[in-house]
């Protein structure tokens, strides 16, 4: 039985082979459960405009479903000369069923098939990532809500500047993953849309009912236009890659200040013994390397946008075999990202706060505004306050108030946490991922 799809009595050279299939048959295996589901939609729609008979359709339903179950056992492999898992499935079917199984391509190329099998991969992928930024988030606001009378230094440029609250550090990574959140909506719903249909990126002139696998699959709409639904390859991709990216960035800032404030010299945080590591020639380390993992794999994925655009940027409409390579950057993202997301929000449920840090004087000048602003609330003119003060400060009798007054909306005396957590709340709550997983159960015990 031919192995490749496209075989014709000629022989490929094994390195041209070798070279165009490249890690394919390795990353393809994450597509495989998705393959799957969209070979079950499909077929069903073939079924319905009689391209299949109804005993064809149950067979292959029937098939499909053995080969999920060997995909979920672990067993499932892409054979040695077979391209990539749309092959491997075929095969599989037409090992089985021999002739229903040949028909399954009707009206479909591998094309749109990578494309179905990559959304859907990415929807899921979205979901959980979601629910770790969602779970971060709410660490993050306990940690804010316990702390918010904790005081400690502002900085500007790394000097002390104006006082800060541990309500106020937390809760500024809560409100940052809340727009984050955004970028994370707008990049499942722009992926929840139906290529199928589009085969080779031209469409088919089977009457296909695109509006029905739309529906078997779960997704909110198709991508209309069959060019469109083509063009989708490498831009979906990159797209989403900026919400992963956006979530990057917010993780390696916290990780660079939690290493900083970490370290003997500030001394504000301390992170429990159980999350560092030590030293093999100083006995008293205990460094903060997962904070610092974090910020390298962060840094790496805030670099996938771009890796993507360069590899998609300048190919004109249809389909390119360069699009494959997408696939080795942004398949592993996801549980790069969620490892991310799940040590960040492990350390952070379990990370102390110094309560003492303002009674050590270096942080003393860090209370000169409040001293300017009390001169001025009595009346003084606030240059001549601000004048007044400095002076004191630079004759070294300065002494400060501690006490401080700080009311408006995300202030220290008023974190506004619970409006923030309503921001989040209404984006993370308007997903409707159930839809997409009632859809995926349903088909599987068609
Ligand atoms: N492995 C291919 C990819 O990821 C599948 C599509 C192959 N299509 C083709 N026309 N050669 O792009």
């Amino acid at each position: 039985m031919a192995k490749k799809l496209w075989e014709k009595g000629t022989t490929v050279n094994p390195e041209i082979e070798r070279f165009t299939v490249g890690r394919d048959r390795e990353l393809d295996l994450l597509l495989a459960r998705y393959d799957v589901l969209g070979s079950i939609a499909h077929s069903t729609m073939l079924e319905s405009i009689g391209m299949l008979s109804t005993d064809e359709m149950k067979a292959l339903h029937n098939e499909l479903r053995n080969i999920h179950g060997i995909i979920e056992n672990g067993k499932f492999v892409i054979e040695e000369d077979v391209e990539d898992v749309h092959s491997q499935v075929e095969l599989m079917l037409t090992r089985r069923l021999g002739d229903t199984g040949k028909k399954i391509h009707s009206g479909r190329s591998r094309n749109d098939q990578v494309l179905l099998d990559l959304k859907l991969f990415t929807r899921n992928r979205l979901q959980g990532i979601c629910h770790s930024v969602k779970k971060l988030f709410d660490a993050l606001i306990e940690q804010s809500d316990r702390h918010k009378d904790v005081l400690m230094p502002g900085y500007t440029h790394l000097q002390v500047a104006m006082p800060s609250s541990f309500g106020l550090w937390f809760g500024a990574y809560a409100e940052s993953l809340a727009d984050d959140m955004l970028f994370l909506q707008a990049a499942y719903r722009m992926c929840n849309r139906n290529p199928l249909g589009s085969a080779a990126g031209y469409g088919s002139s089977f009457p296909l009912n695109r509006e029905m696998t739309t529906e078997l699959l779960g997704f909110d709409n198709m991508n209309y236009n069959v060019v469109y639904a083509q063009m989708g390859r490498g831009k979906c991709e990159k797209n989403i890659a900026f919400a992963l990216a956006t979530v990057a960035g917010t993780l390696s800032k916290l990780a660079f200040d939690a290493c900083m404030f970490n370290s003997q010299n500030f001394g504000f945080l301390k992170l429990p013994a159980e999350c560092t590591t030590g030293s093999s020639i100083m006995p008293h380390k205990k460094n903060p390397d997962v904070f610092e993992l974090l910020r390298a794999k962060c840094n790496r994925l805030q670099a996938l946008p771009n890796d993507i655009l360069l590899i998609m940027n300048n190919l004109p409409t249809g389909y390119f075999r360069d699009l494959q390579i997408i696939k080795e950057l942004f398949l592993p993202a996801f549980d790069s990202l969620n490892e991310c997301l799940e040590m960040a929000t492990y350390i952070i449920k379990r990370i102390e706060v110094n309560k003492e840090i303002l009674n050590d004087s270096r942080y003393d000048a860090m209370f000169s505004v409040e001293e300017v602003n009390r001169l001025a609330a009595e009346g003084m003119p606030f240059r001549d306050a601000y004048r007044k003060v400095g002076l004191e400060i630079e004759a070294g009798d300065f002494t400060p108030c501690k006490e401080i007054h700080h009311t408006h909306e995300g202030s220290i005396g008023n974190l506004c946490n619970e409006e923030i957590g309503t921001i989040m709340e209404n984006i993370y709550s308007s997903m409707d991922f159930e839809k997409a997983n009632k859809a995926e159960r349903a088909l599987l015990e068609r």
